[in-house]
């Protein structure tokens, strides 16, 4: 019998995302489970009951139904403690549970015998795990929302302008972490034309950060800062002295400062003082992203917009739930790629896979018992060491034979190659040898033209089959040219011109295709 999942409206005040939409609703079916949907539950995101019920799903009226019903319960915040009382043995919730800081919610869903697959504890390092990882959708998201935010709460252009009634100068935003949100702010801040800095402690990031526009700004102090897993450390004293004296001078230089800053486990580094805040220009905006952390500046009040000094400094903590539709979107994708690796048999039913990497690290409660934090990952097998190449012996009483040998074989390729020559020479006619030469110069001069070329940098244009058919091109219409007067005997037979026409046309395909392609290729790279 397939199972149900169900999908609750969320009960968190001014939680507008839902864990589900329509179109991932027709692709659980596929999978072969049935849906049902609280009533209600997709409105704040723009989904009605009955774009639900049009892709396949039951609308069911109450929570209590909803929960009683569901073999599998979809959500996005943890449940409540009226929903936990709502949970029935042998039931399996997929949400967001953060259990190393809800220790008693975990003990509440213990004591319901149920399993809980926590998507915030998904192992990010698995490359196979990132169309599940709903942590770095969200972040993305709410890195975007955030300059959409400061731009809302900025009294100015992000870009430059030069109008009739003066000029503008544009922004400068100054972003503090470059991790999934702070790069999606860069991005997004550069869009729209502003001036963008970013700062990390992870050295690595500068390269991402400059491709998306910005401008890494170094800290003028050598240390690693990578804590393995893409994630931080905690720096060093003399670190983070020197940070703050470059975050102190940006301050007073930028318009905008979004923090994003975070060592996963850890309350957030304060990188933004009062005095900073003070030193910005009234009218600044700071964006904290960190607020549920405790929040990288220390005047921010998290959820809230507060004004102080003349800056603007939004500590909203529900930056996704803000951007509902999206974020549900790609939410309820990310929990379908979770139902597909659970249901690997497509007839609806789950199997809680412990082997399985990816759903080991999610499932933190399996059948009432807690199953986090899950075991540090295998350390690969130890490479077995290649076994050094057998130096090649050379066999007594031959002294070192293979360097010569291969000389001898140059040295024979040679002789066989002036014999050859010689003999074409003074056999063929005067008119063939004319013609011989030219191909074997230009043979040479193609081969050291091609072959001394990078082959990253063989364009279609570039190629060795380009510089075939240009030899074959002109060969084809010397063939075609009408001949000289006087030597209408020397016009080739009516095949040969046949074969030269034919020859033209399918080098023409590969010569002109290879201008299209180059042209495609060049536009790639244009903005
Ligand atoms: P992430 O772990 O991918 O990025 C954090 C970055 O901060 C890392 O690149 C790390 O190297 C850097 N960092 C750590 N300490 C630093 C320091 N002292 N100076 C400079 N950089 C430092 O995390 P992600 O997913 O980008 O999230 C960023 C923050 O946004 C987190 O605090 C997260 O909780 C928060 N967040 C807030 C939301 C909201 O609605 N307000 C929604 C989603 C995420």
């Amino acid at each position: 019998m397939p199972q149900l999942i169900g999908v609750p409206r969320e009960s968190f005040a001014g939680e507008k995302r839902v864990a589900t939409v329509p179109e991932v609703v027709e692709k659980l079916k596929k999978l072969g489970f049935r849906v049902a949907v609280q009533s209600g539950a997709g409105d704040a995101a723009n989904f009605s009951d009955e774009m639900y019920h049009a892709a396949g799903a039951d609308i069911v009226d109450t929570a209590q139904h909803l929960w009683s019903a569901a073999d599998i319960v979809f959500k996005v915040r943890g449940p409540t403690a009226e929903e936990v009382g709502l949970m029935h043995e042998g039931q399996t919730l997929i949400s967001f549970i953060w259990p190393a800081q809800n220790p008693d919610l975990m003990q509440s869903l213990v004591a319901r015998k149920v399993t809980v697959l926590a998507i915030d504890s998904l192992p990010r390092t698995l490359s196979r795990a990132q169309k599940m990882d709903a942590l770095t959708s969200m972040a993305g998201i709410s890195g975007y929302r955030a300059v959409i935010e400061a731009a809302n709460a900025f009294g100015r252009f992000f870009s430059g302008q030069v109008t009739a009634a003066g000029k503008v100068p544009p922004a400068k935003v100054f972003i503090a972490g470059a991790g999934v949100a702070g790069l999606a702010a860069i991005g997004t801040a550069a869009s729209l034309g502003a001036i963008v800095r970013a700062n990390d402690t992870r050295a690595e990031v500068a390269d991402q950060v400059k491709s998306l526009g910005g401008e890494f700004v170094k800290v003028d102090y050598e240390e690693e800062g990578s804590g393995g897993g893409g994630y931080a450390r905690v720096m060093s004293e003399g670190f983070q002295k020197a940070q703050r004296e470059m975050y102190a001078k940006q301050a007073k230089d930028v318009d905008i400062i979004i923090t994003t800053a975070l060592i996963p486990g850890k309350p957030a580094p304060k990188l933004i003082t009062a005095d900073m805040v003070r030193s910005m220009r009234p009218g600044s905006v700071i964006v904290d992203m960190a607020g549920e952390q405790g929040g990288n500046c220390e005047l921010t009040v998290p959820g809230e917009a507060v004004v102080r000094h003349g800056v603007t400094i939004i500590g909203y903590t529900d930056l996704a739930s803000r951007l509902a539709k999206q974020a549900s979107t790609l939410y309820g994708t990310n929990l379908f790629r979770v139902a597909e690796e659970l249901c690997k048999t497509k007839d609806g039913v789950i199997n809680v896979n412990m082997e399985d990497d990816a759903i080991r690290g999610l499932t933190v409660i399996k059948e009432g018992t807690i199953t986090w934090p899950p075991p540090a990952p295998k350390a690969p097998a130890a490479q077995p060491k290649p076994a050094a190449k057998p130096v090649a012996q050379a066999p007594k009483g031959h002294g070192a034979a293979s360097e010569p040998a291969s000389a001898k074989a140059i040295a024979i390729t040679f002789l066989v190659a002036a014999v050859v020559f010689w003999f074409i020479g003074a056999n063929a006619p005067a008119a063939f040898i004319a013609h011989f030469t030219v191909f074997v110069l230009a043979c040479f001069v193609g081969y050291m033209v091609i072959w001394n070329v990078t082959p990253a940098l063989h364009t279609p244009l570039m190629s060795v089959t380009n510089a075939i058919s240009s030899i074959i091109a002109i060969g084809a219409l010397v063939q075609v040219a009408p001949p000289i007067a006087g030597d209408e005997a020397g016009r080739p037979a009516s095949w040969i011109i046949g074969l030269a026409v034919a020859s033209i046309a399918l080098v023409a395909i590969n010569m002109f295709g290879g201008f299209a392609v180059t042209q495609r290729m060049l536009q790639m790279f244009r903005k």
